[in-house]
C-alpha cells in the first residue's frame, strides 16, 4: 500500500514596500551620519518609509492580496490569518482583524504574532502546526511593519537601520506521496535581557505620560553591539539545529533566506555554515531591516526572480528582540 504524508506547502507569496525611498544620503540630511558609515557597518543603502497615513495593516493587505492572487485560490478559502508585527496599527484590536476586514476575508481564526523580527518565521511554524491538526485548510501568514513610526530620528545609532514594508505567504495543507513543503520548524527565546532591544513606553510597565513622551521612551532603543554578538550565535545555532534535525547538511541547501538586519551578521552566518554567499538571498541594501517583514519580502523577491525552483531545499532563519530566534526548512513545491 502506498504511504501518504500530510504536507504544508507555500502556494503563493506577495510583498509590498512603500513608494517613498529614502537613501543614506537623504538620512544624512537630518541626522549626523554618512552613506559610507551606514554601508560599511550594515550593508544598507536605502529603505522605504510609509506615508504618514499609511498603516501596518494597509501594507499587510497589499502583500496579502498579492500572495492570495499568486496562490490562485479564492479569498473565501482562507481560514486562518496570522499577522506578525511589533508595530501594529494599535495595541488592540489586532492588525490581523483589520486585515481580515479590509481584505473582505471570511470570518475566520485571526491573530497577531509578536516575536519581533522572528515573527514571520514563528508564524509559519504556528500555521504549519494548525494546518497539520486538520482543523484548517489555507493560512495567510503576513509579516508587516511600520518601523518609521517607532524610530527616534534624533538617535543616529538606530534610525538609519530600519525600514517599512510587508511580505506574505499562503500555506495549504495537502496529502502528498512524500513529505514536502515545511519539513520542520524550530523557535527559541531568551527573555533575560529585554533592554538590549525594546520600546520601553506604551505598555503596562510604562503607560504613556507627559514624562515618558518627553523622555523619548516610546521609541525603539537598542544596544547594537550586544545584539550583534547574540544574533551571530543564535542565527548559527537555529540554522544548524534545524538542518541536523531534518537529517541534512548545510551543503544540501539550495537557498538561505536570513533575516535582513546587517550584512556582517549574514556573512558570519555564511562562514559558520560554510555556505557561499551566492546561496543567500539578500536585499538589505534596498530595504534596511524591516523586522518581521524582512524574511517574507526576501522570500517573495527570491521566488519571483526565479531563485527558488520546485524541489529546492530552502532555509529561512531569523532573530529579533526578546531575544527570539526561529528557523524553517522547506522542500519547495
Ligand atoms: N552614523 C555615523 N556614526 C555613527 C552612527 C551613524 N548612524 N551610529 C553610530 N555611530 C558612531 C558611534 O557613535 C560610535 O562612535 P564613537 O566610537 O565615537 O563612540 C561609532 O560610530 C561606532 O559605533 P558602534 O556602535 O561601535 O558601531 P558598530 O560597528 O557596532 O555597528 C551597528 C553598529 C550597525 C548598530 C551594529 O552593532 C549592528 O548591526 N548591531 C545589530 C543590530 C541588529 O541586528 N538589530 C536588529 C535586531 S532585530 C529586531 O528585532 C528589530
Amino acid at each position: 500500500m502506498p504511504s501518504h504524508s500530510q504536507s504544508v506547502t507555500i502556494i503563493g507569496t506577495g510583498s509590498y514596500a512603500p513608494t517613498n525611498i529614502v537613501t543614506n544620503d537623504d538620512m544624512a540630511k537630518f541626522v549626523d551620519t554618512s552613506d559610507e558609515w551606514i554601508r560599511s557597518r550594515s550593508g544598507i543603502g536605502a529603505r522605504h518609509f510609509a506615508a504618514t497615513d499609511e498603516t501596518t495593516s494597509d501594507m499587510a493587505c497589499i502583500a496579502g492580496r498579492r500572495a492570495i492572487e499568486a496562490a490562485g485560490i479564492d479569498r473565501s478559502e482562507i481560514d486562518l490569518i496570522i499577522v506578525a508585527t511589533m508595530t501594529p496599527d494599535m495595541p488592540f484590536p489586532s492588525t490581523a482583524c483589520l486585515v481580515q476586514s479590509k481584505l473582505m476575508l471570511p470570518n475566520v481564526t485571526t491573530f497577531d504574532m509578536q516575536a519581533a523580527c522572528s515573527g514571520f518565521v514563528y508564524g509559519l511554524s504556528v500555521a504549519n502546526s494548525m494546518l497539520l491538526s486538520g482543523n484548517f485548510k489555507n493560512a495567510l501568514v503576513i509579516g508587516a511593519e511600520k518601523m518609521s513610526g517607532i524610530l527616534d530620528f534624533e538617535d543616529r545609532t538606530t534610525c538609519v537601520l530600519f525600514g517599512d514594508g510587508a511580505g506574505a505567504a499562503v500555506l495549504t495543507a495537502t496529502e502528498t506521496a512524500e513529505k514536502v513543503g515545511i519539513l520542520g520548524a524550530l523557535g527559541g527565546a531568551d527573555g533575560s535581557a529585554p533592554s538590549l532591544l525594546q520600546q520601553p513606553g506604551g505598555g503596562s510597565a510604562m503607560p504613556a505620560t507627559n514624562e515618558s513622551i518627553a523622555g523619548r521612551q516610546h521609541f525603539l532603543k537598542m544596544n547594537g553591539k550586544e545584539i550583534f554578538k547574540s544574533a551571530v550565535r543564535v542565527m548559527g545555532q537555529a540554522s544548524t539545529d534545524i538542518i541536523e534535525q531534518m537529517g541534512y547538511s548545510p551543503e544540501d541547501l539550495n537557498l538561505v533566506i536570513p533575516h535582513q538586519a546587517n550584512m556582517r551578521i549574514i556573512e558570519s552566518l555564511a562562514k559558520r555554515l560554510s555556505i557561499p554567499m551566492e546561496k543567500f538571498h539578500n536585499n538589505l541594501d534596498r530595504y534596511g531591516n524591516t523586522s518581521a517583514a524582512s524574511v517574507p519580502i526576501a522570500l517573495d523577491e527570491a521566488y519571483r526572480a526565479g531563485r527558488i525552483q520546485s524541489g529546492d531545499l530552502v532555509l529561512l532563519v531569523a532573530f529579533g528582540a526578546g531575544l527570539t530566534w526561529a528557523s524553517t526548512l522547506i522542500r519547495w513545491q
